[in-house]
């Protein structure tokens, strides 16, 4: 098989995880500290491909091309794709057909996760040159997702959304394509929901007799879309990273698997990990436990905070109980304010979510 190029999409609106994606593309929203778009550029980078599109939207575009920039950070290049439309994954195809021309290529979901990347899957779809290559795996809520039937080992119907699935096989938004999906992604009409589906488009090109292989995920696989999924995957992250200390301890401790990056300030404070803490941040009288990831600059003064995601300049300061489950956005500012008359006092975006003991 010819060269394999890269597909990620980058658009849609993250309307789950409002109000972060108000201001933000979900992409970027970091898992371990470090934007969940780019695990996916990585996993391709690894498994050797060089040229890769990513789709991105008009409102979001500009942050994701300044993260992701030209791609050299990962040895590979990019080229920036605008959509006009989130008119569907189908339509996201079309959209790129220009860059994509007849090579066929792995489209990732740019908000989705999979542990063990796609090295082994690009090696079976190189070997056995099917039309098309689908991952699937099993979830308790396939309803949500595109669901895959199959018989002896093939697949034999796709549906996207199934009020009542057949099975609970979901589709993982991670695909490999040859260049006759083009087609299909023409020949189909939209969805309910108004989209052109990339399900039904793969449907097509078994309705077509076209070779399409099925793929059963054996590790994690996340698709970050809702609050519950990010602090999943940032918990799934962290549980592989490797203890490293660079900052500045100071009556402090950090116990077992916690990075800190240089910059950072620890004054009598505890870390227990898994946990990150990024550069420049300072915790002060602070106790950061598992499964948490601190972003640069963030203050965590006189409180505890647990199993929760906090966009770097955020802080907090004061609190009467210890924060978990929570995501902060960027420069978010939360503290207790001393003085009377005690009260709740809020200034608080659209959309956001406040949990009150
Ligand atoms: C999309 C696909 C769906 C797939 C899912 C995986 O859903 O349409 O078939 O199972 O991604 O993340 P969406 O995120 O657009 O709702």
């Amino acid at each position: 098989m010819e060269r394999l190029k890269g597909l990620i999409l980058s658009g849609g609106k993250g309307t789950r995880l409002r109000p972060i994606t108000f201001t933000s593309a979900k992409q970027l929203v970091p898992v371990a500290n470090r934007p969940v778009l780019f695990y996916g550029i990585e996993a391709m980078a690894a498994a050797g491909i060089e040229e890769i599109g990513i789709i991105i939207a008009p409102e979001t575009g500009d942050e994701i091309r300044e993260t992701a920039g030209d791609g050299s950070q990962f040895g590979v290049r990019i080229t920036y794709i605008v959509q006009d439309a989130p008119a569907g994954l189908a339509h996201a195809v079309l959209t790129a057909e220009p860059f994509l021309g007849t090579d066929p290529f792995v489209m990732y979901l740019g908000d989705n996760l999979l542990q063990g990347g796609i090295t082994d899957l690009v090696a079976a779809f190189r070997a056995d040159a099917p039309d098309a290559l689908i991952l699937l795996t099993p979830v308790p809520d396939p309803e949500h997702y595109g669901v895959a039937e199959l018989h002896e080992g093939r697949v034999v119907r796709l549906q996207e959304k199934p009020p009542q699935p057949k099975t609970d096989l979901a589709l993982v938004g991670v695909y490999m394509f040859t260049a006759g999906i083009h087609d299909a992604a023409r020949a189909i009409e939209p969805s309910p929901r108004g989209e052109l589906e990339i399900t039904d488009a793969i449907q097509y090109l078994v309705d077509a007799g076209r070779r399409v292989e099925p793929h059963i995920v054996q590790g994690w696989w996340k698709d970050t879309g809702r609050l519950e999924d990010m602090l999943e995957a940032n918990r799934l992250v962290l549980d592989r990273i490797e203890r490293r200390i660079d900052g500045t301890l100071t009556e402090s401790a950090c116990e077992g698997r916690v990075i800190i990056e240089a910059g950072a300030v620890l004054e009598r404070s505890t870390v227990r990990g898994p946990a990150i803490i990024g550069a420049g941040a300072r915790l002060i009288d602070a106790y950061i436990g598992p499964y948490t990831a601190i972003g640069d600059g963030c203050v965590i003064q006189d409180a505890e905070v647990e199993h929760s995601i906090l966009l770097e300049g955020s802080s907090v300061r004061d609190l009467g109980a210890r924060m978990e489950s929570s995501l902060l956005g960027k420069d978010v500012a939360i503290a207790r304010s001393l003085g009377q008359p005690r009260a709740y006092r809020f200034l608080v975006g659209d959309q956001s979510e406040i949990g009150i003991a």
